[in-house]
């Protein structure tokens, strides 16, 4: 109705209601590191066009005469009630698109009451982006997202931290126990932590802050006093300010030792099922693996116990090649047979979409790139109005196709062309 309204007074909205627009506006207020590596996929691109194809391998099929004047959006996940089968998904390194990104979105967030999935390798810490979303909405769903560490003790950390923070969830990353091939970053000599963003979630970390420092006492000989938390700030910032690279330019050893820990360290590429069947004696919080493609690996998600699964190919960023998340969601949402939550991420750009990926089984979707758009364009209010609007867009699709509440949707309201 807003939306609508604005148009009849002739004003035009704050960012573009359609995904191509959309883009093209963002686009043109983006720095080419930041374009690179928010809107670049792995090698060809062809996982990010495989996520759109699959997309639009489903046709609606409406139905009329069924009286949609009354609808809702609304559901439940995790004992939670949504306004919206939606998600923001996290998005690590966002202060390459805006000063304190998490922030900002955090507070769009929290003025929809959509949850949003804080970023291991956020611009903030997440004790920061949580009292902003509480200052907005007193315990706004929010949920931690973690990369698995290759030590065990820092997972622990971010996982008493989430708890701490108020976190609903918490979403395992899978996808990523090493960093896709991604030329346009690569092309550039811009990697996603060249400038240290998105490494505020280690540095506000006890456990990382004591790696830090045993690495660098060791670098440089034993003798050095305790190095505090606010020295091993002082190490990152002062290989985020060294001209171009991190690691360019950095002759002391201290930021140098600093940095490759935090690259040694993020992620663990040998993290396997025994790890994620540990991970229910670590945390109370629901758990969810995040980037699940194959039916067998669905079924084991089910069997080793977790409560959700979110089906995704990281936005065409890791693997290319890859299966479009849908058509993986097809052939997943029958294998785990409503058993645990399903939900699915990677080239949602619309209402209509979200309302093809519930017609196929999902729980809810999440949006990435959409969101970061409309933070570039707008800040908080842009990245608001670009999942408002996709809400919108789901509520018209739901009524206009026949429909009057999301449980409703089911594979009858598609075929496939
Ligand atoms: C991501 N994604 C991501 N996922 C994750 O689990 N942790 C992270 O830190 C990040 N970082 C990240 C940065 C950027 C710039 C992008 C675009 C994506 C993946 C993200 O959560 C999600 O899976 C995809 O973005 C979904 O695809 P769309 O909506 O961008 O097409």
């Amino acid at each position: 109705n807003e939306i609508y309204t604005q148009g009849i007074h002739g004003r035009r909205p704050r960012v573009p209601t359609d995904h191509a627009e959309l883009e093209r506006r963002a686009r043109r207020v983006m720095s080419d590191r930041a374009w690179a590596y928010i809107a670049g996929g792995a090698g060809e691109g062809s996982t990010m066009a495989a996520n759109r194809a699959a997309l639009d391998r489903w046709a609606i099929v409406p139905r009329v005469l069924r009286d949609v004047s009354s609808r809702s959006t609304g559901i439940e996940l995790f004992g939670q009630q949504l306004p919206a089968p939606v998600l923001f998904s996290p998005v690590g390194a966002g202060a390459l698109a805006a000063h304190a990104a998490d922030v900002h979105i955090g507070h769009a967030a929290a003025e929809l009451g959509v949850p949003y999935i804080f970023s291991n390798q956020g611009s903030a810490p997440m004790e920061t982006v949580a009292a902003e979303m509480d200052r907005v909405r007193s315990g706004a769903p929010r949920w931690f997202q973690l990369y698995w560490s290759t030590d065990d003790d820092l997972v622990d950390s971010l996982l008493a931290r989430a708890e701490g923070m108020g976190a609903n969830a918490v979403a395992v990353t899978l996808d990523t126990t090493m960093l896709g091939w991604r030329p346009q970053d690569l092309n550039l000599g811009s990697l996603p932590f060249a400038r240290g963003e998105g490494i505020d979630q280690y540095t506000s970390d006890p456990r990382f802050t004591e790696i830090v420092a045993q690495r660098v006492r060791a670098a440089v000989g034993g003798e050095k006093p305790e190095i505090s938390v606010g020295a091993i700030k002082t190490l990152f910032s002062i290989a985020r300010n060294a001209p171009g690279s991190l690691m360019k330019n950095l002759t002391a050893p201290e930021p140098r030792v600093a940095v490759q820990t935090f690259l040694d360290i993020y992620s663990r590429p040998s993290l396997n099922w025994d790890d994620i069947a540990g991970l229910r004696d670590r945390t109370t919080l629901p758990i969810v693996l995040k980037g699940v493609l194959h039916p067998d690996d669905a079924r084991r998600a089910v069997d080793v116990g977790v409560d959700g699964i979110i089906v995704s190919n990281h936005g065409g960023r890791q693997v290319d090649g890859a299966i479009g998340s849908i058509d993986a969601l097809a052939a997943i949402a029958p294998a785990v047979d409503g058993r645990i939550k399903v939900l699915v991420d990677s080239g949602i750009h619309t209402g209509a979409d979200v309302f093809k990926a519930i017609a196929l089984g999902a729980d809810a979707a999440c949006i990435g790139r959409p969101h970061m758009y409309g933070l570039a364009l707008a800040g908080a209010d842009g990245a608001r109005d670009v999942v408002a609007n996709i809400i919108a867009e789901l509520d018209l699709t739901l009524g206009l196709a026949g429909y009057t509440s999301i449980a409703d949707v089911d594979r009858d309201a598609l075929q496939r062309v």
